[in-house]
Formats: C-alpha cells, structure tokens, sequence
C-alpha cells in the first residue's frame, strides 16, 4: 500500500499518466529504436587527415567550396536551405541531408546510389553541380603541398596520394559525426525524468499514429526506402525519380531512403525537396501523406517536442587549421 502510494506520487511528479499496461506496450516500442553509440574503433589519423579534407575549400575548382559548405557542422551537417548552392552559384536539385550519423544509415543519397560513405565521398568533388573539380585535380592539388604529402604518407604508408586514400579518410571522418546523449536517449537508457510529459504524448502519438513503422531504429529512419506520398500523392514529386533512379522499376517511383530524425530540429528546411520550413508543418505532411492522420495543433505540438529530444551531443573538435598552399600549388579558378 505504502510503496503503491510511493509509485503513484513519483507517476505524478514525474508527470506521467500513462496506464501500466501503456507502458508496457511502449516498451515493446522501445526496442524498434536504439540509442546512438559513440564513434568506435576509428583509425584517429586518418580522422584527423579526413577532417582537414573535410573542410578544405580546395577540393573544388572555385577554392571556395568545402564539404562543410553544404553539410555545416555548426549547423547540424546540413546547409539550411531548399536546394544547395553549388559551383557558380548553381542551384541544386535536392535538399542536402545531415552528415550526422550518416554511418548507420544502409546506403547514402536520398536514392541510395552510393553504398557507404567512401563510395559517396568521390561524388561531389567531381560533381560540375558541386564542387565542380576532378579527381585528377584534386589530386594535383593536395600533392603540392608538403605536408599534405607528409600527413598522406604517415597515414597510408604509400608515396603517391591517390583519390582512394582522399575518400577513406574522409568517411573515417564522417564516422565521428555520431551525436549520442539525446535526451530520447538518456530516456530509453532508463533515465525517466528525461522526457516531460508533453514529449512523452509526442512518443506515443508518433508509435501509435504508424510513424514508428519507416522512421525506427537507431537513426529513426536511413535503413529504408519508402514512397513520398503513400496515402495521398506529393505535389512536389514531379521531376525526380528517387529509388527507381537506381534500381530503374516503376515501382521505385517517389521512394527515398527514409530520412533520420536524430537532430531534425537542426535540418530544416525538410524533406527532398526542402519545401517544408517547420518541423509543425513537415509533421502535418506525413500525417496526411502517409497516414491519412490529420492531427490537431495539440498533437501536432507533442510530436514536434518529442522529435525535439532527438537532438543529440553535436560532434565537438577543434577546427583544422589547413596547410598552406605552395608556390606550385594550381590556383583555384572561382569565376571560369
Ligand atoms: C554543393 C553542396 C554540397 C557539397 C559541396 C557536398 N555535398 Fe554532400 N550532399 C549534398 C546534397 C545535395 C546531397 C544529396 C544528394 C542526393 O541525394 O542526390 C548530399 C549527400 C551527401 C551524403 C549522403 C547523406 C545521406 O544520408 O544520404 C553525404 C554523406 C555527403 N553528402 C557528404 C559529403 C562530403 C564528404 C562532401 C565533401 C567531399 C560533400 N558531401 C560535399 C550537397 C553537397
Ligand atoms: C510510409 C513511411 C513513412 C511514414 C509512415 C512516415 N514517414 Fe516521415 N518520412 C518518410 C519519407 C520517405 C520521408 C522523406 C520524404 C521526402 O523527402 O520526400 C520522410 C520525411 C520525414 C520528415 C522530414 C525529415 C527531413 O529531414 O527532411 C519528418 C520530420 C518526418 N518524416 C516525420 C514523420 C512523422 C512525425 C510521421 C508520423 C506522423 C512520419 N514521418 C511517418 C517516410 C515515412
């Protein structure tokens, strides 16, 4: 009697007013998630040498444009706009996604055309809507500067730097990018006070309304491809094939990989065509979209906090400072 009155006044300071049989259904939830791991078993100089790749400008023609441009690590591994300005100021045609985490997720690109990160590293660089460089240039590039040629050869033991070492590092690199510690997280690793009441009835909206169903392991997304505009069809669709970019099937149509929701307060605008400004309106979409849920504002807001708990600890480190460039070192061509 008295532990039951104990557990009912912690139930109440806690504010939390769910049924002990709810709560047992959430644990089944729970183990369609995961919390997020911090970075493990990573090769620490090729990181060091990747994060210098990372942020440095000439890997593109212009000397201007970095990784960082458009996947900013101040910003959540994204850009915060529509589309990415490339080379020349070009438009792109797709919303950049988060660098964060991008290591769990099981391909990368909204189509999933690159295996894992080493793979999609090469493609901007030579990208003429990106970074607008090649290859060979690049190459050029990094091996005129002697201790680019020093950090390349204690790294990989060879003396010739060649494209393949330039995207092992980098996905090293990319590797680091994990945010643990959300407060979802610190929650599902038993913390209970972690979430307020309001982001708990978010959670429960989200499992219960189907959500859970694309949007749920570690990453609450990145390990499917699923259609854009399941119950009712997406205005922005026209002109891009998604999946069926890759796998050439009709039915592939419209689908993308599922994007991750960990730090999706931070990587706004969304989805691929970055149309929705607000997490309230993105939250609309797939409710009518893919569920034929329309919500109330009441549930809309408990969804937005819940899927605010999911911003985790941002990668910290020191910014690198690049070498610089010699006397022979090709000089970057911004406006031709
Ligand atoms: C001009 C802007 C721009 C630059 C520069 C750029 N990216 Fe991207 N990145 C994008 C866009 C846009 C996409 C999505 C393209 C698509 O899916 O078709 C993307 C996709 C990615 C992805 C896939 C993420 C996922 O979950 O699918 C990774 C990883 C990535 N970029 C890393 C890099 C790295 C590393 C560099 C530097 C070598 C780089 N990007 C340079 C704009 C850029
Ligand atoms: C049938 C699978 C499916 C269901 C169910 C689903 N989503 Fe999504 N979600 C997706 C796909 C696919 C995208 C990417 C669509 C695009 O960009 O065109 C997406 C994108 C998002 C985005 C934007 C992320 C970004 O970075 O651009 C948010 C936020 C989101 N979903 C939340 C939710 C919420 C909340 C629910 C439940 C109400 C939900 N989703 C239900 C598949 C689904």
């Amino acid at each position: 009697m008295k532990l039951n009155t104990l557990a009912a006044t912690l139930i109440a300071v806690a504010g939390i007013s769910l049924s002990s049989a709810a709560l047992a259904q959430q644990d089944q939830f729970r183990a369609l998630y995961a919390p997020i791991a911090p970075p493990k078993a990573v090769d620490l100089g090729k990181v060091e040498l990747g994060k210098k790749l990372y942020f440095d400008p000439r890997l593109s023609k212009s000397g201007f444009i970095s990784c960082n441009s458009c996947h900013n690590l101040s910003r959540g591994g994204s850009d915060n706009i529509p589309t990415s300005i490339g080379d020349k100021w070009q438009k792109g045609p797709i919303n950049s996604p988060t660098v964060l985490n991008s290591s769990l997720n099981l391909a990368q690109f909204w189509d999933g055309r690159a295996a894992d990160l080493k793979a999609q590293a090469g493609g901007p660089i030579a990208n003429p809507g990106e970074m607008a460089f090649s290859h060979t240039l690049a190459i050029d590039m990094l091996a005129s500067i002697p201790a680019y040629v020093r950090e390349f050869k204690m790294v990989f033991g060879k003396d010739k730097i060649d494209i393949d070492q330039v995207t092992d590092a980098i996905a090293e690199f990319e590797k680091t990018l994990v945010t643990p510690n959300s407060r979802f997280d610190q929650w599902m690793l038993g913390k209970s006070e972690a979430l307020t009441k309001d982001e708990l009835a978010g959670y429960k909206l989200f499992n219960e309304s189907g959500c859970v169903a694309c949007h749920n392991g570690p990453n609450l997304g990145g390990n499917s491809f699923q259609k854009m505009g399941v119950v009712e069809a997406y205005k922005g669709n026209d002109g891009v094939a998604g999946r069926a970019a890759v796998t050439g099937k009709d039915a592939d149509r419209f689908n993308f990989k599922v994007p991750t929701l960990r730090n999706v307060e931070m990587t706004y605008p969304y989805f691929h065509d970055g149309a929705a400004n607000t997490l309230t309106e993105a939250v609309d979409t797939m409710g009518r979209l893919q569920l034929g849920k329309k919500f109330t504002q009441a549930e809309n807001q408990q969804i937005v906090a819940f899927l605010k708990t999911l911003t985790g600890d941002q990668p910290m480190f020191t910014i690198p400072i690049l070498p610089p460039s010699a006397d022979s070192t090709p000089r970057p061509t911004p406006f031709k």
